[in-house]
């Protein structure tokens, strides 16, 4: 384990190397325990630099055996090397010159899952942000880019397979039952990118011809057996390699393209050049074991890490500071392709609410950060909500103050004069000041002042005047080490509706820029007077959620029914019914805490359920609106003082109540919303899956019996309708034969096949109820629970920390106890998957004081445990600060 050192990095501190690194070349001789790796590195000075400057190569647990400069003994007193640093002293005076480093390696003891490591029997690697120096001592550092050639060995009968980035330069035998292959990569990259795969893996090939004609050869490397798996991801690759062309005429610029799908992974995907490197969850489907949300992640997630070829890769970051200019970008991207492929505002919706339900709470807690921070202790930590979702919505923001065609114009200026760099914030932010010749330096401080913004907005009617006054005021909350904030450019859509519902278009506008139905609010205060709005207007504000902001608008249950009926914008129909459903359901947890019964209002009620049976809406869309507020959101909006099992029972009461009113249309739905023929993945099969889905939930409390949904579960021929119907009858049935024999049946069905295990695991780990942390202390001794696999340990103890709050939340504080203990455990492993589990205590502070009590001693616990890896100690510390 890595002891923490404390050190925090600055951003104010960044200086250039000093030395200029011309070429890298690798050689990788692959064992299990002991795998021998030469790095020859040529550098030169940089100009100006002292001859006598010191060189110093960043390492992280290493062994030297060997170091030469341009090919001679490097004299031992000439070089201080530790397991975390090799500094070369009083080099000689050639320039460039060649630094030849050997390092000898354990990829089998490497449970970090940082470096070079074994999954399933293969050599695998990442890289981000800080783990090519675990494999030789480097300029591990985003701004130092070269290219890279790579010799790999290795035994040829275990290990068929040698990859690294970039195109295939040739191979041959090695004698002795090894073979070797070369790879060269001409695009000049950071370390963090670097990648090598070996071993014996199944394949799916096709090709993909480049807008410029060129015919690149398209792999996907999954285990044997798994390949049919694999088509959806090909197809979505295919699909977001044509869609760069077309939207921001970027072309793939190498002759190979491959993707290895490995079942050890700390994250989602890896973007390596020429070799992405997945999660396997985000590669592997059939319709048997995949469920919808399945089918769209590995869409996004493929779009993402190929979209990164051009942000991030090609254009790379100057420093971890600048994260978000290839991930917020970057998601933004993707989250546009989705969009295209699939229902927009659908699309919209589920994106806002992922933003509300992980992004909101971060910027509302200790670990508030801006989306690009200035200091760090553990740059892993930073990769957050806040860095990519919020990171998306700034970018989106951009785009939505300067229009769709001055957007694309201000990125194809960013392509054409970043190609081949690394940059800034700053110089991305200057592309659409050149773009559009705005000043964007007010909008700038999205990058820089955390915490959610609160617009609290009213408005006025006068009928003599027929004048309309919107007034707004902006509030930023402070947060961790940012007190005052200044106000911020906040691009708000904005639509005037009339009583019948038709767009109303004002005169003019006074005391606001209001361009494209954008208002530009950028005063802490602001009054915005329409003219010529001959009846009084309903406001429909912040529409397509223009900005990320919390809005405060006190809108009666009629408007909101209108927006809800009439607005353009389908986003904003789902948010006037949200805006409905909420006072009902915050009210609804009130009165459980106090005792008292809860009730629900009508024009709510009403409007959901003619909304779930209106044939001109989209059934996705109508399934999103069925999908109330979650308890994470209700815990938001009441602030503080929050007391899950109060919330919980509130919002079961409010589905009750929808259930029972809209009885006959959710037994309408469930008959109807049928997807006959065989099994589609497409978004319209899927959205009439996630009504018809929708309605069974409603039906499972109008009815209070699980016989409907164990009918569903045993008619059920897709991984969507079968999880769908397990969940139901394990989370509102626990007790019942049907749910353990639903849980069963699943399981041995499954047991073969470790993402259906992990789904099986997930659902048990989020059954509500104090009860749930015995079955997951049970279940964490059931022979399928694999703590080295972390997708496993996710999926029972990540999912029953982050989305279980009356079970692990519950009053005893036994929840919190036994994550302290799971944490301690996990970190000895693998750090970054504890620190990223441990995040779910986020918002501690906004529980009641009981529980918060317990939660504190849990932090503390994790605190003073004598070994903690720097990882744990950031999150812990400044989640207690
Ligand atoms: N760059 C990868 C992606 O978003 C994620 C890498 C995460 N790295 C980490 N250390 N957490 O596509
Ligand atoms: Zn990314």
């Amino acid at each position: 384990m890595r002891t923490d050192t404390g050190q925090v990095i600055n951003l104010a501190d960044y200086q250039p190397t000093e030395f200029v690194l011309e070429r890298v070349d690798l050689t990788f001789e692959l064992d299990p325990t002991e795998t021998k790796v030469e790095a020859r590195l040529i550098f030169h000075r940089r100009e100006g630099v002292d001859p006598k400057a010191s060189l110093v190569l960043d390492g992280d647990e290493l062994a030297l055996s060997g170091l030469l400069f341009d090919q001679m003994e490097m004299p031992a007193d000439q070089y201080t090397v530790t397991p975390e640093s090799l500094t070369v002293r009083d080099l000689p005076a050639s320039d460039p010159f060649e630094l030849t480093i050997t390092t000898i390696i354990n990829p089998e003891a490497n449970t970090k899952l940082m470096g070079l490591y074994r999954t399933g029997g293969i050599y695998c690697t990442q890289c981000e942000a800080e783990g090519f120096r675990r494999i030789t001592y480097f300029p591990d550092r985003p701004d130092v880019l070269a290219p890279y050639t790579v010799n790999i060995i290795a035994d040829k009968s275990a290990n068929p397979l040698l990859l690294s980035n970039g195109n295939f330069l040739g191979g041959a035998g090695y004698g002795e039952g090894k073979h070797f292959a070369a790879w060269f990569d001409p695009h000049p990259k950071p370390s963090y990118l670097f990648a090598l795969v070996a071993g014996d893996l199944g394949i799916i090939e096709d090709t993909f011809t480049t807008m410029s004609g060129r015919e690149v050869a398209l792999k996907i490397y999954v285990e044997h057996g798994k390949e049919s798996r694999a088509a959806y991801a090909m197809d979505a690759l295919k699909r977001s390699m044509k869609w760069d062309e077309d939207v921001f005429g970027r072309e793939y610029d190498l002759d190979i393209c491959m993707i290895v799908a490995v079942s050890d992974f700390n994250m989602g995907a890896m973007e390596n050049k020429g070799l992405n490197v997945f999660n396997d969850k985000y590669v592997l489907a059939d319709p048997e074991t995949a469920t919808d949300s399945d089918y769209a992640n590995i869409e996004a997630i493929i779009a993402h890490e190929y979209f990164h070829n051009w942000t991030g890769n090609r254009i790379a970051c100057r420093d971890w500071f600048q994260l978000c200019l290839k991930e917020g970008l970057t998601v933004y991207r993707d989250h546009e392709f989705s969009a295209d492929q699939r229902s927009r505002p659908v699309k919209r919706i589920a994106e806002v609410r992922h933003l509300k339900s992980e992004q909101f709470p971060e910027d509302a807690g200790p670990l508030a950060h801006p989306v690009r921070p200035i200091k760090y202790r553990e740059i892993n930590n930073f990769y957050t909500t806040t860095v990519y979702e919020k990171g998306s919505e700034v970018t989106r923001m951009i785009a939505t103050l300067l229009g769709k065609e001055t957007f694309k114009k201000g990125m194809g200026i960013y392509f054409d004069r970043h190609d081949g760099q690394a940059v800034t914030i700053e110089d991305f932010v200057k592309c659409f000041e050149d773009a559009s010749g705005r000043d964007l330096t007010q909008f700038s401080l999205w990058y820089h002042q955390a915490g959610t913004p609160l617009v609290t907005a009213s408005g006025s009617y006068d009928a003599a005047a027929k004048t309309f006054s919107l007034s707004l005021e902006q509030m930023i909350p402070a947060t961790p080490g940012q007190s005052d904030k200044k106000p911020m450019h906040i691009p708000l859509s904005l639509q005037l509706f009339a009583q019948d519902g038709a767009a109303m278009a004002p005169a003019f506008v006074e005391g606001a820029e209001y361009t494209g139905s954008v208002l530009h609010l950028i005063e802490r205060t602001q009054m915005a007077v329409f003219h010529g709005v001959p009846t009084r207007p309903v406001v429909s504000i912040n529409r397509s959620f223009s900005a990320p902001i919390n809005l405060h608008f006190d809108q009666s249950p009629a408007d909101l029914a209108l927006l809800a009926r009439c607005e353009t914008d389908h986003f904003a129909r789902w948010q006037a019914l949200t805006d409905l459903a909420l006072p009902n359901l915050l009210k609804a947890a009130r009165d459980a805490r106090e005792g008292k019964t809860v009730g629900s209002e009508a024009t709510f009620v009403d409007t959901l359920v003619i909304a779930a049976a209106d044939e001109g809406l989209e059934p996705a869309f109508r399934a999103q609106a069925l999908a109330l507020p979650s308890e994470a959101d209700i815990a938001r909006e009441l602030g503080g003082n929050n007391d899950p099992d109060a919330i919980h029972a509130g919002r079961q009461a409010v589905i009750k109540h929808v259930a029972d009113a809209g009885r006959e249309t959710f037994v309408a739905l469930y008959g109807s919303m049928t997807t006959p023929g065989a099994f589609s993945a497409d978004a319209t099969s899927a959205g009439r899956r996630a009504l018809r889905n929708a309605a069974l939930t409603y039906l499972s409390y109008a009815e209070h019996s699980p016989a409907r949904t164990k009918a569903a579960f045993d008619a059920a021929n897709n991984m969507t309708d079968l999880l769908h119907a397990l969940t139901i009858l394990a989370h509102r049935f626990p007790d019942s034969a049907e749910a353990a024999e639903a849980l069963s049946i699943f399981r041995d069905r499954f047991a073969e096949n470790a993402l259906v295990v992990d789904k099986w695991f997930s659902v048990q780990a989020t059954i509500p109820g104090a009860g749930t942390l015995d079955r997951v202390l049970k279940l964490m001794e059931n022979p399928l629970f694999k703590r080295t696999n972390p997708n496993r340990v996710r999926s029972l103890v990540g999912t029953f920390a982050f989305a279980n709050p009356t079970g692990f939340g519950r009053a005893d504080g036994e929840g919190y106890r036994f994550l302290a203990r799971e944490i301690l455990d996990i970190d000895r492993r693998n750090p970054q998957l504890a620190a990223r589990i441990l995040t779910s205590m986020r918002s501690w502070r906004s529980l009641e004081p009981v529980r918060q009590d317990h939660a504190r001693l849990s932090l503390l616990e994790i605190e003073r445990a004598a070994e903690l890896s720097t990882d744990v100690r950031d999150i812990v510390e400044r989640t207690l600060k």
